[in-house]
Parts: structure tokens; C-alpha cells; sequence
């Protein structure tokens, strides 16, 4: 048997009983709530735990009890009616896969279970898993249509994998008329619509088979799927997908349409840096504002990089000048892109990066800039992560 669940109430029994028979092989609900798990005898196939606590008095001490019974599973799920944080907290620590407050929604509960237990099995210590290592998220979105996101996530995906030789993916979130692979000049990735629409396909050779390798260290996943074909997806099945392909990547860069800030939020709320790009002009200052808000409302704690793009020299109509932008949208610009359409353009129509087209042109040199950014940024995220395990683990021993 691959999953048991202990349930309380018929409500999470009849979601249950549909999640376990849609995606496990051999499952089975139980009545009885924590009393139930506490007095079952596990055997050795059961991979995935879920049990409805909320007939237990003391939660801490049960699930403990739980976590420590079923310790030979991959992922072990607690359902409660306390909508309590310190409570959660406490049991992510413990090792369970999540804490869902009712009444539960069973694509969640399948999508913590699988993706918790691939990459923090409640066996595991927290000092293995930070060690482990994991891509930073970046995720793009433009301020308006044509901002030139994609030449940004094309350019700077090439430059970190090729230069920083570091591990990169790029994802193209517009399945339907994303531009990833024809401005590199690689095949639609075959696979990709089917892990976005079917979480419980996705596993790490799957999603490793889907993606198209464009350098030995740049892959794409990226679709050009017709409009007949409407791929329906959402936040839980982008974030398995993500989550499966952080392990041994150093970068995930996402290409983002602007429908994502209500489609799929959790791609701003997960990523390590939110990229802006932005026109200098008035309307492109408009939805600026807009999107920074939407940004800052859902993932208010995020490094949130501001680029301007296709900037002409001098003072030049229809253009806010930088200091303008910036005191209008309360944020500083971190990068500027000159406007070079005979670097930008011509690089999209040969289909190949600009950055290997022409290396040395300013526009380039700017997105050298924007990467440097990003990766010294993020050895110094990993400093701190490394120097907060440390602390954690010796603060064991005061
Ligand atoms: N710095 C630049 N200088 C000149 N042209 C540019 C620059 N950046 C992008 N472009 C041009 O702007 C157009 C749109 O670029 P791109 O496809 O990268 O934008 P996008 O924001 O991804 O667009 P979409 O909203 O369609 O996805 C292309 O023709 C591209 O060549
Ligand atoms: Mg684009």
C-alpha cells in the first residue's frame, strides 16, 4: 500500500478517497482520525501519510508521535482545524510535510506530499537538506507587451550559464506564443504542457526528458502549443515543476507573462529575485506602478529588480527621463538597456543570443551587469543561508 489517510468527519473522507484513488495505486482512508494512525502498524511500502488530527488534544505531542511512528515514509501530512502559525511552524520543523487547515482542498494536500517528500524526506535533518543544492528563481515579467522581456531572459540566461558557467534553465510560462526557443533557434520542448497540466507526471526524469538542451549548461523548457489546445494550469502545478527542477540547477529563470500575477502568484512569491522590465514611457509607467504594487501586496520581501529597456541617449520625445521613472515609481532603476535594434532585433531573427552575436556591445555589456548583480547577490544569499544552518545547528547545544 503507497498511502493511508486517517480521517475524522465524511467531508475529508470523500475528498480523500477521490485524491488516493486518482493517484495512488493502492490506497486506503481510514475513519479514526489521530487515535486511528497511533494505533495502526505501518508497513514497510506505505510512502505518503495524511492524518486529520483535529480529534487530538495535545496536536504538538500526537503528531510527534505520528511523525516518529511513520518515520519510514516520504511524506507524512497533518489536517487540522487550527488555523494556528506557531502550530504549523512547529510541525514543518518536526518533518511533516504540511499542516492543511479544513476543509481541504486535495490537490493541495497532493502536491505538499510530493513535494516535500522529494526534496525533505521528515527523515531527513535539516543541517542534510540545506546542503543540498538549489537554483535561485528568477522570475521576469514585463511591464506591458514588447518590453523586451525575452531578449533580458535570453541574454541573461546565456551569459550566467556561459560565462559564469553556472547550471541554467529557462522557462517560457506563454505556452501558447512564447519566444524562449525561437530566439534560440532550439525545438518546443515535448513534455512541458503535459507537466504543467498533470502534476502527478511530474517527477525529475520526467521534467530532465522534457527539457531542450541548448548548451551543455543552458536547457529551455518552452512550448509553442496551438491555440485549439487551451493548457489549463496554476500555481500548485508550477511550483511542483519548480520545485523538481531546482535540485543540482544553479539558475531557473522564468519568462512570465503579466496574466501570471493572477494565474500563478506563488512564481513571485517563490522566486529569490522579481525582475521588472519597463519601457521609459508613459504608459509602460503606468502598468510599472501597477505590476510593482501587485509585486510588492504578494511578495512584499522579495529582491524586486527594476530594468528599463530600449533607453535612447539624451533628452528625447516620449521618453521620462530616468530620474522622472524613478521618483514616479518610488524605486530605484538597477539597470538601463540602450535601445540597439540592430543588436536586440537582429539576434531575435538569426535566433541565436545577442551575447554571442555581439559580445561587446553596450547593450550586452549592460545585461554583464545585470547578471553580476544576480549572482553576487546570490552567493551572498547562500552565505547567509549557510551562516543561519550553522547558527541553528549550534544553537542546539546552548
Ligand atoms: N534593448 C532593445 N533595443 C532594441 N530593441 C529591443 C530591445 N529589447 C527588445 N527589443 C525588441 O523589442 C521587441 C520585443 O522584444 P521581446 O520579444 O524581448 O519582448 P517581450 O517583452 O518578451 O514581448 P512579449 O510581450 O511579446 O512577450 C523585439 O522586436 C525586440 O527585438
Ligand atoms: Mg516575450
Amino acid at each position: 500500500m503507497n498511502c493511508v489517510a486517517f480521517v475524522t468527519d465524511v467531508e475529508t473522507r470523500v475528498s480523500l478517497e477521490a485524491l488516493v484513488s486518482n493517484y495512488w495505486s493502492s490506497g486506503i482512508v481510514l475513519e479514526g482520525g489521530s487515535k486511528a494512525a497511533l494505533l495502526y502498524t505501518p508497513s514497510k511500502d506505505i510512502k505518503y501519510v495524511i492524518v486529520d488530527v483535529s480529534d487530538a488534544k495535545n496536536i504538538k505531542t500526537t503528531c510527534d508521535l505520528i511523525l516518529a511512528k511513520f518515520s519510514g515514509a516520504q511524506g507524512v501530512l497533518f489536517i487540522g482545524q487550527a488555523n494556528d502559525v506557531a502550530l504549523y511552524r512547529d510541525l514543518i520543523r518536526a518533518g511533516a510535510a504540511d499542516y492543511v487547515v479544513k476543509p481541504i482542498n486535495s490537490e493541495e494536500i497532493y502536491t505538499s506530499l510530493i513535494t516535500s517528500s522529494k526534496h525533505q524526506t521528515p527523515t531527513q535533518s535539516s543541517a542534510s537538506v540545506s546542503n543540498k543544492k538549489q537554483a535561485k528563481l528568477i522570475t521576469v515579467i514585463g511591464a506591458r507587451g514588447g518590453a523586451g522581456t525575452t531578449s533580458l531572459v535570453v541574454n541573461a540566461g546565456w551569459i550566467l550559464a556561459n560565462t559564469h558557467k553556472q547550471n541554467v534553465v529557462l522557462i517560457d510560462m506563454d505556452v501558447h506564443f512564447g519566444t524562449i526557443s525561437l530566439a534560440l533557434d532550439a525545438k518546443p520542448s515535448i513534455g512541458f504542457k503535459d507537466a504543467l497540466q498533470d502534476p502527478s507526471r511530474v517527477d525529475i526524469q520526467f521534467i530532465e526528458g522534457a527539457l531542450v538542451k541548448v548548451t551543455p549548461t543552458l536547457s529551455i523548457l518552452a512550448a509553442e502549443e496551438s491555440m485549439r489546445d487551451y493548457v489549463v494550469f496554476n500555481d500548485n502545478s508550477t511550483k511542483l515543476l519548480i520545485e523538481t527542477l531546482k535540485e543540482n540547477k544553479d539558475y531557473i529563470i522564468i519568462d512570465t507573462p503579466r496574466s501570471s500575477l493572477v494565474r500563478c502568484p506563488q512564481l513571485m512569491m517563490d522566486a529569490d529575485y522579481v525582475v521588472l522590465v519597463s519601457e521609459l514611457t508613459v504608459p509602460s509607467l503606468r502598468d510599472t506602478v501597477t505590476i510593482l504594487n501587485q509585486i510588492k501586496r504578494i511578495a512584499a520581501h522579495k529582491n524586486i529588480i527594476v530594468v528599463a529597456n530600449k533607453a535612447r541617449p539624451g533628452i528625447t520625445s516620449g521618453q521620462l527621463s530616468i530620474k522622472d521613472f524613478e521618483s514616479q515609481i518610488d524605486t530605484k532603476i538597477a539597470i538601463v538597456l540602450p535601445n540597439a535594434p540592430e543588436v536586440i532585433e537582429k539576434a531575435l531573427n538569426d535566433g541565436k543570443a545577442a551575447a554571442i552575436l555581439a559580445p561587446k556591445s553596450k547593450v550586452i555589456g549592460e545585461i554583464n551587469s545585470f547578471c553580476d548583480i544576480i549572482h553576487n547577490k546570490s552567493k551572498e544569499l547562500d552565505t547567509e543561508q549557510q551562516s543561519k544552518s550553522i547558527k541553528g545547528f549550534l544553537g542546539r547545544f546552548k
